[in-house]
């Protein structure tokens, strides 16, 4: 797409006249941007959540034993929201996220807001901050909904209270590398999920888990850190941001969801399309041997999209997968989904919610 001088971009779009933000909209990468609004929505004591309502985008108060701080009652979900050609702006399945949410808010000991109430909060709060929404080819709105315990609590127990907030950020490539292919390191020590715990689910503290491998490979010159299951340390669980796909012999296979692994919904819609496209897909175990020996290695994830991995380090071994590109697979499975984000093909899934 041709460049885009900032703030200077009219859109006739919704019949009026949009003057999108006034920032340079080439090469966005995947960091916070303050915007106009927020959402917030309660869950007082004894009630429940209702009369959520849009605020000018800043910091809040919260008490220093709110749950959320001292032991992690969170959850987080991430969605986006692609401006189309005609100026009119698309979410992507935002009921699974918010299905994702209430599941997830069972398992922490939360109440979360209704499907209803957590789609119609983000359609409010994107439109709000429509003149953020990135122009076609520039990027995405990224939405970031958030659950938490924000009631005191001293011992430990359920907070009292919960607030349910969204914010946004414009956004372009998750990976410094861009598109271009990510290398991984296996990590044997450390792990992000065990089973019965909450790898599953989108819960803040999977993050902060995950947080030192990221930056011990980082400062090796690592993209990111791909986990083993931590029984058998030897098949393959998750990404730190995203799920991971092997091709072999234009087979497609991914970790199966058994707990430990995050039930990405890009994952899921990347299954969907590779089906729809002649591919056969199996969710199995999936062995480190089996990664090694890939014809193709990708990830799949909101912020990440679709992004190749062009190496995977494991016991200082290092294996490469193709060229400095996408692999074939990858390469189709990603035109795809994203031109489908985008509005550039016909929606035969009924995936994208048109505001
Ligand atoms: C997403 O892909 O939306 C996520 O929530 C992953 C996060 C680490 C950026």
């Amino acid at each position: 797409a041709a460049p885009v001088r900032p703030g200077a971009i009219l859109y006739d779009a919704y019949s009026e006249t949009i003057e999108l933000a006034d920032i340079n909209w080439e090469n966005l990468g995947f960091g916070i941007q303050s915007t106009d609004y927020m959402y917030i929505m309660k869950y007082p004591q004894g009630g429940s959540f209702s009369k959520g309502e849009l605020q000018r985008f800043g910091n809040i108060e919260l008490s220093p034993s709110a749950g959320v701080l001292n032991y992690g009652q969170g959850l987080f979900e991430g969605l986006k929201a692609y401006r189309k050609q005609d100026g009119n702006i698309l979410l992507f399945r935002p009921e699974e996220n918010a299905e994702r949410m209430r599941m997830g808010a069972e398992r922490m000991c939360m109440p979360s807001p209704t499907v209803e109430q957590f789609v119609e909060a983000v359609k409010a709060t994107v439109l709000a901050n429509k003149r953020w929404v990135p122009p076609p080819g520039k990027g995405s709105l990224y939405i970031r909904p958030l659950l938490m315990g924000s009631g005191a609590v001293l011992g430990l127990a359920p907070a009292p209270e919960y607030t349910f907030l969204i914010y946004v950020s414009p956004v372009g490539n998750y990976f410094k590398e861009g598109v271009a292919p990510i290398n991984l390191v296996i990590e044997r020590d450390l792990h992000r999920a065990t089973p019965g715990g909450t790898g599953g689910v989108k819960t803040i503290g999977n993050y902060a888990a995950v947080l030192k491998a990221q930056s011990v490979a980082k400062a090796k010159g690592f993209s990111d850190v791909l986990y083993l299951d931590c029984v058998h340390k030897k098949y393959l669980e998750e990404v730190s941001s995203c799920n991971i796909f092997i091709v072999k012999d234009n087979v497609i296979s991914t970790p199966a969801i058994k707990g430990t692994i995050l039930p990405g919904i890009t994952r899921k819609s990347i299954i969907d399309v590779a089906r729809s496209e002649g591919f056969q897909v199996e969710e199995r175990l999936v062995s480190v041997d089996e990664l090694l020996n890939a014809d193709e290695v990708f990830c799949t994830g909101t912020a990440v999209v679709v992004s190749p991995v062009g190496s995977v380090t494991y016991l200082d071994k290092r294996v490469s997968y193709g060229g400095s590109g996408f692999g074939a697979v990858a390469q189709q499975l990603y035109e795809v989904l994203t031109r489908l984000q985008m509005g550039l093909i016909e929606d035969k899934m009924n995936w994208t919610v048109e505001l």
